[in-house]
């Protein structure tokens, strides 16, 4: 680019420094590259789109507009161009670089592909690449973490939530029935990967309290159990709020949640006695008819008063036997009545019937979002999940599943043994739970 300098009249033939960057929250770190790269010329920084993050790592605390506004305010920063791919492709294509300035850590982590790809690129026009030594000592996740405790909890569940239907390819969601369950789901790593959102799930959190499910626990132990995963992290939460219990209520009901900062709440479309849908002994279960239920949904969408907070309309026709052609005539009614999504469950081992029911369903002109419950037919893995389109899939018992019978073995063995010491090596020890719990 050519500037003029105004003052001197001299013609400054400046070099174009392309810096690529994701960011959060600026620490010094990101300031000692970006000092680095002004050195080389004009800085335009490559600023990552939550689309583009999402491929290589979670969701930033902050969305675009306000991370933008952020990097250009700062001094060494000439402008800002969107990026909208996690390997800079198009923005380097557009732009063509001197320069391209990264922190050295990529040729380690999960980005090396990234680095093996941009240098390929850019050699075509003749481009260098700077490497900047890794800031040693500042935890990224440390500092996510103090962003997150700043922003207003409530905005910040239901707003991730919904930039993470607009951004990524499959929300992850593992289900939670209380404190520790949710700060598993918190907390639990493998890679770059993680769980996006908890399911509070009525056949676990009934089963935490040993009682059935059968719409049993009420709204004041909901709240209460909601604060306890609330109270120890900071994923959104999807509520499993059954058949959304009688229609006089739910508006009181959806005021709890949208005040308790739920990021969206699933009512299902059986009426009578409450049964869970895996239940091998479901008899008499009957779905509601479609005018009664568009009636639900539609008065818990006028009930949401001021958040971003989503109501997911639950098919059962797989479940009861009803067939493809009544799901799919139930999602077209239920997201004309203004569901913002829809959950086909299904209890067959095979996914056939939820993948035929995906196919016709992506054509729908105003599709939205689908959620799938993958807990019997489990050999389906994200991968395929993907292929089918569905956006959203919940782990729906698994915590609870394994908690049981490891409760259960470590009951017997004390009682053989007479004594705790044999099953000590598989426990937890007690340093551990209190480091967990930062005690
Ligand atoms: C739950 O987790 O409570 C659900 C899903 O509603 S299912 O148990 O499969 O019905
Ligand atoms: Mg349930």
């Amino acid at each position: 680019m050519i500037a003029n300098n105004g003052l001197l009249g001299i013609i400054v033939n400046k070099k174009k420094v392309f810096v690529p960057m994701a960011v959060d929250l600026i620490h010094d770190g990101h300031i000692n590259i970006l000092e680095n790269a002004y050195t080389f010329g004009e800085v335009i920084v490559g600023l990552l789109t939550d689309e583009a993050i999402v491929k290589y790592k979670p969701l930033p605390v902050l969305n675009y507009q306000r991370r933008e506004k952020i990097i250009k305010s700062l001094k060494y920063v000439k402008s800002v161009i969107k990026t909208l791919d996690w390997d800079y492709f198009r923005a380097l294509e557009k732009l063509k670089p001197d320069f391209v300035v990264h922190g050295d850590d990529w040729k380690i982590n999960n980005q090396k592909q990234v680095r093996i790809n941009v240098l390929k690129q850019i050699k075509n026009w003749g481009g260098k690449l700077i490497e900047i030594p890794y800031t040693k000592g500042i935890s990224s996740s440390q500092i996510k973490q103090i962003l997150k405790k700043s922003i207003n909890p409530l905005s910040l569940r239901t707003q991730t939530f919904s930039r993470m239907l607009n951004s990524k390819e499959i929300i992850r969601v593992l289900e939670v029935h209380n404190g520790i369950s949710a700060l598993i789901a918190e907390n639990t790593k493998y890679k770059n990967k993680e769980f996006d959102c908890m399911w509070l799930s009525s056949l676990t959190h009934s089963t935490s309290k040993g009682k059935p499910d059968i719409e049993y626990i009420d709204d004041t132990t909901v709240t209460s159990t909601i604060n306890d995963i609330f109270d120890c992290t900071m994923k959104p939460l999807i509520f499993d709020a059954d058949s959304g219990g009688r229609v006089e209520h739910l508006k009181f009901t959806i005021s709890n949640l949208e005040r308790l900062g739920v990021s969206a709440m699933i009512i299902e479309d059986k009426i009578g006695e409450k049964k869970n849908s895996l239940s091998k002994l479901v008899k008499n279960q009957k779905q509601d008819t479609v005018s009664n239920f568009c009636k639900k949904i539609q008065i818990s969408k006028e009930s949401i008063k001021s958040s971003e907070m989503k109501v997911f309309a639950r098919i059962e026709s797989l479940i009861l036997g009803n067939g493809l052609n009544d799901a799919l005539k139930r999602a077209k009614d239920y997201i004309n009545a203004g569901a913002d999504g829809i959950m086909i469950h299904s209890k067959s081992k095979s996914p056939n019937e939820v993948f035929s029911f995906c196919k016709k369903y992506n054509n729908f002109k105003n599709r939205k979002p689908l959620i799938v419950v993958p807990s019997t037919y489990d050999k389906t893995s994200e991968i395929d999940l993907k292929k089918n389109n569905v956006n959203v899939v919940i782990y729906a018992n698994q915590l609870m599943r394994s908690a049981i019978p490891s409760m259960q073995k470590a009951a017997q063995s004390i009682l053989k043994n007479g004594r705790s010491f044999e099953h000590r090596s598989k426990m937890l020890s007690i340093s551990d739970i209190l480091e967990l719990l930062n005690q």
